[in-house]
């Protein structure tokens, strides 16, 4: 039932979601309705207007060279398939971290075992934090790509990316971030990061609907990026190939127009709060979480701590109950939704010593999170613990 359950999942998509970004999906719908980039008719340039829009406006967010850089895609998985699979050739050598999510690990993965690239996976510390110079002593002449994720989805611990991206620079060696866990929780300069390539959701803190993914590509990577997917993009169609150029190389068939319209709606309203607005309150947020936490019997909090260095993702094991078991019970008896199990980074759990366990139990918070519900969602966490 809308309205009465507490929902503590925004790692995984955020909810709800501004409500301009309804508003602006349910105009399209009954409108509108038409591609974009297909048409000469009022509406089909109106959807092309609102979808370049929405392209200035995350060019803007992540201090990119021009809207031209961004790429849309479908999700973050579908962004980091494209970084992926678009820059490796047989021979190269990849440098990741046992943090990463499957949708880094299982594509790298699946290109090792067809023998064509050689995999490095750097460990993490007690805190679930890597060292860049591991990443520095893993370099080898043939390594092409460095991925690292941005924060991790398991702990929250927000990762040395831009120590690592100056390591990737001055050796030459194509930089990936994955930023699923902190674009929009956190500011993200692309420069500054050192990025070749950043990936993320539209749908998770940039509060987008779900069908939307972004990649950043840094001017000049486009000659090193094969396109994975080729097709109609509306111009140049006498052309045989895939147009060369941006963002059209990697846009090949009809754009997921509701959803751009929706992530559109998104930015903008981000860009209307108060400076810094957000990302208090989520801090905020966290520190009443993390506190809570803290102070219920049986609670174990894996990794940072504390509110510092880490985005609002909060895993906990709650003695030794399975987590699958605790999350169903917070929903039946308070409608309390977190996620349970290994968050599909079972290198990250692997390092916490939760794999055998079944993985743990997070809870993450967004942008519309309230102090009352974190009250409620504790006390449904209290009564359990004191249950066993
Ligand atoms: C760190 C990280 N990378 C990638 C993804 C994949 O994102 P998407 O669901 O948009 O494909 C997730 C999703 O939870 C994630 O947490």
């Amino acid at each position: 039932m809308p309205g009465t359950s507490i929902y503590l999942d925004n790692a995984a998509t955020s909810f709800p979601k501004p409500a301009c970004v309804y508003d602006a999906m349910d105009r399209y719908h009954r409108e509108s309705g038409a591609a974009v980039g297909r048409g000469a008719y009022r509406q089909a340039v109106e959807v092309q207007g609102e979808v370049d829009r929405c392209r200035q406006r995350v060019a803007q967010l992540f201090n990119a060279e021009s809207p031209q850089r961004i790429i849309f895609t479908f999700n973050c998985t579908d962004s980091l398939n494209l970084a992926i699979h678009g820059v490796l050739r047989p021979g190269d050598h990849v440098i990741t971290s046992v943090l990463e999510h499957n949708s880094v690990l299982r594509p790298l993965h699946e290109l090792e075992r067809e023998g064509r690239i050689e995999l490095t996976l750097i460990p993490v510390d007690a805190a679930g934090v890597v060292n860049p110079d591991d990443f520095r002593n893993a370099v080898r002449p043939n390594t092409r790509l460095i991925a690292l994720t941005h924060a991790s989805n398991v702990t929250g611990a927000i990762q040395p990316c831009a120590e690592v991206g100056q390591i990737a620079r001055a050796a030459g060696i194509i930089y990936l971030i994955d930023a699923a866990q902190t674009a929009g929780h956190l500011p993200i300069d692309v420069r500054a990061l050192s990025a070749d390539m950043l990936a993320c959701p539209g749908h998770k803190a940039l509060m987008g609907p779900l069908g939307t993914g972004l990649l950043y590509i840094r001017p000049g990577i486009e000659n090193e990026l094969r396109s994975v997917r080729q097709g109609g993009t509306g111009t140049r169609s006498e052309v045989e190939f895939q147009p060369a150029t941006m963002p059209d190389k990697y846009e090949a068939g009809n754009h997921n127009a509701p959803g751009l319209i929706g992530l559109s709606a998104a930015l903008k309203w981000r860009m209307e709060q108060p400076q810094g607005a957000l990302e208090a309150h989520e801090q905020k947020m966290l520190e009443h979480l993390l506190n809570g936490l803290k102070s219920i019997p049986g609670v174990e909090i894996h990794g940072l701590q504390t509110t510092a260095g880490r985005v609002g993702v909060v895993s906990i094991s709650l003695a030794d109950q399975d987590p699958q078991i605790v999350a169903t019970l917070l929903d039946q008896v308070a409608q309390v939704q977190v996620r349970s199990g290994l968050h599909c980074a079972p290198g990250a759990h692997r390092s916490l010593g939760t794999l055998e366990r079944g993985g743990t139990v997070r809870f993450s918070i967004g942008a519309f999170t309230t102090t009352s519900e974190v009250d409620l969602a504790l006390d449904a966490l209290r009564q359990l613990a004191e249950s066993l």
